[in-house]
């Protein structure tokens, strides 16, 4: 009995988001590349989650609890930032979202088998049933494939697009992946759009007959399951280090600090609970893996765009520390194109796409990304692009999505052309 009851409440005090109570979110605008940097330390002195990060003279969020808020205003007065609240008080916030949340769910749930609708976030499962019947309805270019399962053992499934089964050497693969945020719900649909774009609705055959398509619209199926069912803000995977007690109170890793390219050398945190944790050691999470695995079996990836948000930025290597590869003039001239495609068919309310070097456009350093890891075993064109945020709230609106998947569809087909054209 009591038992029971002590369940309740546990139950009870987790839905009304308990763990935020107290803590802040504050919209933040650096003016120069000096205010930038001074922003990302102050971040790493007091090991901060970035919700959406600021940019020069380009608004972000960040997340602050009760400790350090005092700390975290202090700086940024000291040093000429400047701040605004976006939310006093995060419980109080989550939980109307929370309320919204449920009534948009419920009067249009996940859809489970035929067309996938952009009018609402789908579950793990409606999106890979979908990838499922795709596949069953057009064996002939293209095959789901199921390398391996999550940590806590939801598959991992992404979808081969080939005329050609992979076969033709002289065509080049683009790899399009989502979700390695489990709170970035806004970067799974440009996948599944994608999908849809290439198989069940072709407008543009060209991009089937000069390319192969690689699509995993979720890479982190256990993080975004879990930010579905609640713990909107959670960005982590969901792994347990056996026999530590840490990991069990904070759980999970940055899947995109745990790639092994100058892996955790900056821009994380050795702190298990902090949201830039990289793990234990390079790949520890097999959702990477599988990130790495794709980029190793296919020599002949010409494009790798992983999507995430908020932000409105193209980003390209090195995120590390921000210095220009070898490709640079053609990762920004390619990216220029996707940027000025999505720009022309956006929504007037989005920003302006920016496009530049990563370390430089966030004026700090990222080390173990995937995008990073991508270009150093040979992908000459790799793209972080954030998807465009409102910041209204922490959970996007699902008005915006459709928008957003057919103005990003725009920008890679854009990206696909000039790319072919410059190789
Ligand atoms: C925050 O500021 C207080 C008072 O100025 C100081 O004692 C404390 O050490 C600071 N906290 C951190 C994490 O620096
Ligand atoms: C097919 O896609 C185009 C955009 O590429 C869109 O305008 C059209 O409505 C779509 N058709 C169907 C049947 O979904």
């Amino acid at each position: 009995m009591k038992v029971w009851l002590l369940g309740i409440l546990i139950v009870a005090a987790y839905a009304k988001h308990e763990e935020y109570d107290g803590w802040t979110s504050y919209y933040v605008v650096p003016y120069d590349f000096d205010q930038l940097e001074a922003f990302n330390f102050v971040v790493q002195k007091y090991d901060l989650d970035v919700y959406g990060h600021p940019a020069i003279k380009r608004e972000g969020l960040v997340l602050v609890d009760p400790a350090n808020k005092k700390n975290f205003t202090d700086a940024l007065e000291e040093l000429g930032i400047k701040y605004r609240i976006h939310t006093e008080d995060m419980k109080t916030h989550l939980n109307l979202e929370d309320q919204m949340f449920t009534d948009k769910v419920s009067a249009s749930p996940s859809r489970i088998g035929g067309r996938l609708p952009y009018n609402q976030y789908q579950s793990v499962e409606a999106i890979h049933k979908y990838m499922d019947d795709v596949a069953a309805a057009h064996p002939n270019i293209a095959r789901v494939v199921t390398p391996t399962n999550s940590f806590h053992g939801q598959p991992i499934k992404y979808m081969r697009i080939s005329t050609t089964n992979f076969q033709d050497s002289r065509k080049p693969v683009i790899f399009l992946d989502g979700g390695m945020h489990g709170r970035e719900w806004l970067s799974i649909p440009p996948v599944t759009y994608a999908i849809n774009q290439l198989v069940e609705n072709v407008t543009d055959p060209t991009l089937l007959s000069r390319f192969d398509w690689i699509l995993l619209p979720i890479v982190n199926p256990d993080g975004y399951r879990f930010s579905r069912q609640g713990s909107v803000t959670w960005r982590k995977s969901r792994s347990i280090v056996p026999g530590n007690q840490w990991s069990l109170m904070c759980p999970g890793v940055d899947i995109d600090r745990n790639f092994d390219f100058v892996w955790n050398t900056i821009g994380t945190s050795d702190n298990l609970c902090s949201y830039v944790y990289p793990g234990e050691r390079p790949f520890s999470e097999v959702e990477a893996r599988v990130v790495r695995d794709i980029l190793h079996q296919h020599r002949n990836i010409l494009m790798y765009i992983s999507f995430s948000s908020f932000g409105s930025f193209i980003m390209y290597p090195w995120a590390f520390d921000g210095s220009l590869s070898e490709h640079a003039f053609r990762q920004h001239a390619v990216g220029i194109s996707m940027a000025d495609a999505i720009n022309a068919a956006k929504h007037p309310n989005f920003l302006n796409y920016r496009v530049g070097n990563a370390g430089l456009i966030r004026g700090s350093g990222m080390a173990g990304t995937s995008v990073d890891y991508a270009h150093s075993v040979g992908v000459p064109l790799a793209y972080s692009i954030e998807l465009p945020g409102l910041f209204g709230g922490y959970w996007m609106d699902p008005i915006w999505i459709e928008q957003i998947v057919i103005e990003t569809w725009e920008g890679v087909k854009a990206g696909a052309r000039r790319a072919l054209a410059t190789n």
